[in-house]
């Protein structure tokens, strides 16, 4: 992962504000408490007390401040468990860090747990010797051994997590709008729906928001749950010196007949050009609906704001419906567009079962995996009612690593482009193309979420 905790909004990590740095060591135990390798490097969970110098651990490997402060450890503690926070100690500091937390995902036709990773890292000093691969494959392991059907994380970097059986499965797209040139109607002075839009103090975002993203969740596969320290950190409730809160404008969107559908927030600077022009840059930080209607008024409202030039947003689905509201849909120009959910099938039989399919048909599937946690021959017999899978012993239609099954899953991969590119092997003709109306799903994954 990219970024200390389970972050409210996409932004890179800042650095941690430093004054009354906290040093500590870690006293080398007498007896190993994890395991320990033939190099005297131990991985092993980490106990309150070693808390600080995991996270001074933290800070060396994400390039921040090296020193962390009390107000830093204290913001971050109420998000650790320590039953799920490993560590790699060497003469009695940390050196690396890793921890998971549970997760709901949405995925085609319904959620799954999922066992999301965070907090990857290893210092300098000890990088390309193992250390990752020793954390994550005992904890892939003992996830799948816990029952949970997949994995999740965010990669910072394209290469790391693909030996590991992860593979991209939602991208992010981020847009920067021209509002100048957007042909919106400048008189523009409210929903024409009948539905309203109105601001939002943070006490009712914290009363409204999680019920009406778990609306969201449902319909948005790629989408992960938000947990009530998610919405405090949204809304400043907690705040963290590496983290700066500042407080965005809420808005949300009801229906004629009063429902809540949408809510966004969004921030802005505060700039004047030299002929005493407004030129302000408003960020988009969340927009979340449950209906096109309201999707489409919050996104005018933004983009109709007085004072402002441009509207930037932060990663969404790829295929956003943005740009297309947009009578002139050019005024709004791709900023980035890369992976962003990485998943990792743990459990074939669950996982797959787990989904609904855009046809009915059956697959018999060979999956190959590196670390054996996903791998052997499966059937799947799917439709858009569910589906049903099970181990086999009939001749494969497609063989594929588990990071290409990862990146199917959600259905944002093409099987026909992966068996174009060699990632994928037809071993029956056409397959590919069944798995391609299988697994594709009509609108893309999106993941809102840094985690
Ligand atoms: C990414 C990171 C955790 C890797 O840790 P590590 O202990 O060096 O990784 P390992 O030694 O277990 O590497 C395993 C393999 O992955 C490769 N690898 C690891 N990180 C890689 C990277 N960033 N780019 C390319 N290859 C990488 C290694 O070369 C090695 O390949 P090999 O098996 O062919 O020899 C570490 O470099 C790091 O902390 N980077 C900065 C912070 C960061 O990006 N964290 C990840 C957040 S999502």
């Amino acid at each position: 992962m990219t970024r200390d905790d389970a972050q409210p909004t996409s932004s890179e990590p800042t650095d941690p504000a430093t004054p009354s740095p906290v040093t500590s060591t870690v006293s080398p135990p007498s007896a190993a408490r994890g395991v320990r390798g033939a190099d005297g490097i131990e991985i092993r969970k980490v106990t309150e007390a070693e808390y600080p110098d995991w996270m001074r651990a933290i800070a060396v490997g994400f390039l921040s401040a090296p020193a962390v402060t009390e107000a830093e450890i204290e913001g971050r503690r109420g998000g650790i468990d320590f039953d799920r926070t490993l560590g790699a100690v060497d003469a009695g500091r940390y050196v690396a860090t890793y921890r998971s937390f549970p997760q709901t995902l949405s995925v085609p036709g319904g959620t799954l747990p999922s066992h999301a990773v965070t907090n990857v890292t290893v210092s300098p000093t000890h990088r390309r010797r193992g250390l990752l691969s020793r954390m994550m494959t005992g904890d892939l392991a003992a996830a799948k051994e816990a029952g949970t059907p997949v994995s999740t994380l965010v990669s910072a970097e394209y290469p790391i997590y693909g030996r590991f059986g992860y593979g991209p499965a939602a991208r992010a797209t981020s847009w920067s709008v021209e509002l100048s040139r957007t042909g919106l109607d400048s008189r523009w002075s409210g929903p024409r729906d009948g539905g309203r839009i109105d601001l939002v103090p943070l006490d009712e975002v914290r009363k409204t928001g999680p019920e009406l993203y778990t609306r969201f969740l449902a319909r948005q596969p790629g989408a992960v749950s938000r947990d009530e320290r998610w919405w405090q950190l949204a809304t400043g409730e907690i705040q963290v010196p590496s983290m700066p809160w500042n407080e965005p404008f809420w808005a949300a969107y009801r229906s004629a007949s009063g429902e809540l559908e949408g809510m966004v927030a969004y921030s802005s600077d505060h700039k004047w050009d030299e002929a005493k022009q407004p030129d302000n840059t408003v960020t988009v930080e969340q927009l979340f609906t449950v209906s096109p209607e309201a999707e489409r008024a919050l996104w005018e409202y933004v983009c109709s704001l007085d004072w402002a030039s441009r509207v930037r947003t932060e990663g969404r689905a790829p295929d956003d419906l943005l740009p297309d509201y947009l009578p002139d849909p050019r005024a709004a120009r791709v900023r980035t567009h890369s992976d962003f959910l990485w998943l990792r099938i743990l459990d074939v039989v669950r996982a797959l079962e787990g989904r609904t399919y855009g046809v009915a048909d059956s697959l018999v599937l060979e999956v190959r995996d590196g670390l054996g946690l996903a791998a052997g021959r499966f059937r799947l017999d799917g439709g858009p009612d569910g589906a049903s899978c099970a181990p086999t012993g009939d001749a494969a239609d497609l063989t594929l690593d588990a990071g290409e099954l990862g990146a199917l899953y959600l259905g944002d991969a093409s099987a026909v482009r992966l068996a174009a590119l060699g990632s994928v092997r037809e071993d029956r003709p056409g397959a590919a193309a069944a798995a391609e109306l299988m697994f594709r799903t009509a609108r893309r994954p999106w993941c809102p979420d840094v985690f």
